[in-house]
């Protein structure tokens, strides 16, 4: 049996969609390997659990930096064992459709084909993530009409103006979720003192994080080694401390926003105005950031339902008109061998 597959090889997470099923597997970006010949040992959610806490013959890695490849045999093994995860050996696997940020370039580009083709697939169609984030998020792209969709992601924020299928302008930044978490791990540093991990600093974020006061409330108790003592230590943050450490990568987003809006033509800016903007990518929920970019922007601004999923769930939409894409889209990149 030939399926045809839907891949979005995130900074944070990797997740493939399959026809029929929909989203079969969501889990980190994390392999670990053994340090000595880079045999794999954990993928995925198994692997995450090990980062900052692996012995010295043990690797945890992310292999992708800034939404690209930054390590290609650590990518291709981390794909071709998700991929064994959820596809039966029996299945082959023809084509997939992969999303990748707007700024890619050929070399990266080459990156993600080359590791799609080794984890199994014949042929890949590469879609910006922009273009397969909004599909996902229900935007009829097909229409002569603007559509301003922001992804905010781990490593990328990558937004799109998106009309007649195709980016008319787009800009994509290195300031996203992860940025925020190094953000509250200096700040923690800095304030308390205190040396906290990534995945402390991660958690704190989802539990309590804000880019303005009085958004959200709450505490959450972080866990590391106290840089006066070398002990470790404790320290509740609270949510109302939270803006100081994440507004500047929120405010970093929505200049990127403001700029892409003065470079957008007028008639689609007019489209803009009457629908607002559309925000996808697990950092679309830092509570308060759709309203610090709508007050910046004096636009309405929607967060997607499930916006972490919308990429791969456009992806696997576009599956169905792969045959068309090949001809008919300059923004998709269609199989290469
Ligand atoms: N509830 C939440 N509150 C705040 N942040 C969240 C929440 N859920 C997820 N995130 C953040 O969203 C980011 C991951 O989003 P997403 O899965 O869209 O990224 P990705 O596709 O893996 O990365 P990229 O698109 O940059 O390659 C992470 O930084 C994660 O911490
Ligand atoms: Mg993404």
């Amino acid at each position: 049996m030939a399926v045809d597959i839907a891949i979005d090889t995130g900074t944070s997470l990797t997740r493939i969609f399959l026809p029929h099923k929909g989203v079969v597997l969501c889990e980190p970006s994390v392999i670990a390997v053994r340090s000595e010949d880079n045999r794999m040992v954990a993928v995925g959610a198994e692997a995450y659990e090990m980062l900052g806490r692996t012995p010295p013959t043990i690797r945890a890695v992310y292999p992708l930096k800034g939404g690209v490849i930054s390590d290609c045999d650590l990518a291709e093994t981390m794909l071709s064992a998700m991929l064994g995860k959820v596809v039966s050996p029996k299945i082959r696997m023809p084509r997939a459709a992969v999303c990748v940020p707007t700024a890619i370039t050929d070399v990266e580009k080459r990156a993600v084909v080359s590791a799609v083709i080794h984890a199994g697939m014949r042929q890949v169609c590469l879609i910006e993530s922009p273009v397969a984030a909004a599909m996902g998020a229900g935007l009829d792209i097909r229409e002569s009409h603007g559509s301003l969709v922001v992804d905010i992601g781990g490593g990328t924020t990558d937004m799109a103006v998106i009309s007649l299928n195709g980016i008319a302008v787009s800009r994509s930044l290195q300031q996203a979720g992860d940025a925020m978490d190094e953000a509250i791990i200096k700040y923690v540093r800095r304030k308390h003192d205190l040396l906290i991990g990534r995945r402390t600093a991660e958690n704190a974020k989802k539990q309590i994080g804000c880019v303005t006061e009085g958004v959200r409330s709450g505490t959450f108790c972080v866990k590391g080694s106290s840089l006066s003592t070398g002990l470790p230590d404790s320290v509740v943050l609270k949510a109302e401390e939270m803006p100081e450490p994440l507004a500047e990568t929120a405010l970093t987003i929505v200049s990127g926003i403001c700029e892409l809006l003065e470079e957008t033509p007028p008639e689609l800016i007019g489209d803009i105005y009457t629908d607002g903007i559309m925000l996808t990518g697990g950092g679309a929920l830092v509570a308060g950031l759709d309203k610090l970019i709508s007050d910046a922007t004096d636009l309405r601004v929607h967060i997607a339902e499930s916006p972490s999923a919308c990429a791969v769930c456009g992806c696997g939409q576009s599956l169905s008109y792969l045959n068309r894409l090949e001809t008919s889209r300059p923004q998709i990149h269609p199989f290469k061998n």
